[in-house]
């Protein structure tokens, strides 16, 4: 089994960035979490970040036929987005979505997700734990 793991916008600043919010480890620290979460279940992956939205339109594009699941956390793209939305639709690739803060409990805003209209489920809260469940969601089917 082969997921897409998706990171959007200033996710690559993990560390750096609002560590009250994200915590205190970098995006490589992630992207090794994701790494290890992935051979636990036996399954393999392709890592990718962009800042930019057409970027994601395009790599999710790229994924068809190539992946059998995507983990995506589209950051602010989440709240804006249809063209992301729209990607996920037509490749119709088993999608979960992450967000490492809790959306729900943050800015009205942010409380809007047009990624969650085509994930089949969304985890938020829980740092890079979510990230973990995700994958196990899509390759076990459980948690
Ligand atoms: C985020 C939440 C988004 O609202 C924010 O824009 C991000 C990160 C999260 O992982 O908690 O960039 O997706």
């Amino acid at each position: 089994m082969k997921l897409l793991i998706i990171n959007g916008p200033n996710l690559n600043m993990l560390g750096i960035r609002e560590p009250g919010i994200y915590g205190d480890q970098s995006f490589l620290a992630l992207c090794e979490f994701i790494k290890k979460a992935v051979a636990e279940v036996g399954a393999e992956c392709e890592l990718y970040q962009s800042n930019h939205e057409g970027a994601i339109v395009d790599k999710i594009q790229e994924a068809y036929g190539k992946f059998d699941g995507i983990v995506i956390n589209p950051g602010a793209y989440t709240h804006t987005s249809v063209a992301i939305l729209d990607a996920l639709s037509a490749v119709a690739i088993p999608t979960v979505e992450v967000h490492i803060s809790n959306v729900m409990e943050r800015e009205e805003f942010r409380h809007r997700s047009f990624v969650s209209l085509v994930a089949k489920k969304t985890y938020m809260g829980l740092g890079f734990e979510g990230y973990r469940r995700a994958v196990r969601y899509l390759v076990l089917g459980k948690e």
